[in-house]
């Protein structure tokens, strides 16, 4: 034994033929073709990538151990993304991370969320502004572009509680560029194009921007309420949290605000690490909310019943996005890494092993979901509680998203008040689904969209 384990207990099944995944590597087919391949439902499966040990897990209970229950012995192995948002909450791992993300938290959460409703409902407004336009003129729009606008608008009201400009969101927006140009999966990131680090550059900017602009409101006009050190502890009462009152816009401090105040006292809290947090919560917060929004009126136009059934009816769009969620979960593969040598499900699992969770695998489990790939949003809210782990578009466990209700809310919003006003029918056939970082369907929507009477 060289692992310290006993040697009773097996090591990992299924270890692939080598020729299988050597197949696979030459096709250049993406990774979600290989695990399709070695997908055993219920089962754990393990395979070899450039010389590392790899598990897929798919089953329920195997997720829950893993990012639940399982979630500090199976951490992010940090990496892919690091080249674009450095140290900020999504790869910060141990007391850097919960530190960072105690800071936040009440922002996100319970009530907290409220002081983002009125950034989202402007920005909402704006799309709907958009639309009306378009209707009138009888001109196609491009719902991906639309939705990511207003996605990016409202991460940014959140953010430094200033509205979006047309500038400021091609700088911003080119983070799915910096983001495409990263490797799609686990593994040593290589180096930018030159067109990608310009991109870098200007984003960096911006965020440098924003945060001396920030930094001299606080000079000039004083802290905003509510946003001193430790006020966004889970638990730290209801001082600031979504209460009215200080703020440019009389909602509470924005997350700048806040990484401000902190840094008043934390040394951790550099410059560096706010533009790091900055832009996890700008990469976190806008791409997957848009692609999910336009996911929704992909799966919406091939059911136009279902269309009609949501416009004006809030429970139905909620069980939409949740179905929409189910079968399009953008955050499709999420990946972990063993600290130590474990045990799972009566398995050897050694040190440094990956573990590949799939929601995307797991949300189309026939035993949990009956007809698993047909579009049905009644099945939303769920009447039996689901097994742990059967369900998880934001992840489960200590690193679930934080941006959950927000995410929830602002595609409510827009989703809810697009429907109920407009009638969309697609003007161009929709890309096949692009498993990247991201699951997206690829290219644009083009769509017309019409008043109802
Ligand atoms: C539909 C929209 C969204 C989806 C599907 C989604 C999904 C996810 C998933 C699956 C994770 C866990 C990743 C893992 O376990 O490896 C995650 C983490 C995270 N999300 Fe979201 N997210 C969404 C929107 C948002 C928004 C709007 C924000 C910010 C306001 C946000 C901020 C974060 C952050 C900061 C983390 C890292 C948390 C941590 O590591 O402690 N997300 N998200």
């Amino acid at each position: 034994m060289t692992d310290g384990m006993h040697p009773d207990v097996p090591k990992l099944p299924d270890f692939l033929d080598d020729a299988v995944v050597a197949a696979w590597s030459a096709s250049g087919a993406p990774l979600v073709d290989l695990l399709r391949q070695v997908h055993t439902p219920g089962r754990l499966t393990g395979f070899r990538r450039g010389g590392r040990a790899a598990v897929l897990v798919t089953d329920p209970r195997h997720v829950h151990q893993v990012l639940g229950v399982g979630g500090d012995r199976y951490v992010k192995r940090s990496h892919r993304a690091r080249p674009l948002i450095g140290d900020g909450m999504l790869t910060a791992t141990g007391e850097a991370w919960r530190s960072q993300r105690r800071l936040l938290q009440a922002m996100f959460t319970g009530r907290g969320i409220q002081r983002w409703e009125h950034h989202i409902a402007a920005a909402a407004d704006r799309v709907v502004g958009r639309w009306a336009e378009r209707a009138r003129r009888g001109e196609p729009t491009d719902i991906a572009e639309d939705v990511q606008f207003f996605t990016v608008d409202t991460i940014w009201r959140s953010l430094t509680d200033r509205p979006l400009d047309q500038e400021t969101y091609v700088d911003l927006a080119a983070v799915q560029d910096i983001v495409a140009a990263l490797p799609a999966d686990v593994g040593g990131a290589a180096a930018l194009p030159s067109e990608v680090e310009t991109a870098l550059a200007a984003l960096d900017e911006r965020m440098h921007r924003a945060i001396a602009e920030a930094r001299g409101r606080r000079t000039a006009d004083g802290a905003p309420d509510g946003d001193a050190p430790g006020d966004g502890a889970p638990g730290s009462g209801a001082s600031g949290d979504g209460a009215p009152g200080g703020g440019a816009s009389g909602s509470g401090p924005s997350v700048l605000d806040r990484l401000l105040g902190a840094a008043e006292t934390d040394p951790a809290y550099t410059d560096r690490l706010i533009r790091d947090e900055l832009v996890t919560l700008l990469v976190a917060g806008y791409e997957s909310s848009a692609r999910t929004l336009t996911w929704a009126f992909v799966l919406l136009d091939r059911h136009p019943e279902v269309m009609e059934r949501a416009a004006g009816d809030a429970r139905a769009v909620e069980a939409v996005l949740s179905e929409t969620l189910r079968l399009y979960p953008t955050g499709w593969l999420l990946p972990r890494q063993a600290v130590a040598d474990e045990t799972l499900d009566g398995l050897r699992i050694p040190a440094g092993t990956d573990l590949l969770v799939c929601p995307y695998l797991t949300h189309r489990d026939p035993e949990v979901w009956p007809d698993p790939e047909a579009f049905v949003p009644e099945r939303f809210p769920v009447r039996t509680p689901l097994p742990p782990g059967a369900y998880l578009p934001f992840g489960i466990g200590p690193r679930a998203c934080l941006g959950t209700r927000f995410a929830m809310r602002e595609m409510e919003v827009l989703l809810g008040g697009l429907l109920a006003r407009f009638t969309v029918e697609t003007t161009a056939p929709v890309g096949e689904p692009v498993f990247g970082i991201n699951l997206r369907p690829a290219g644009p929507l083009y769509a017309r969209v019409r008043e109802r009477p």
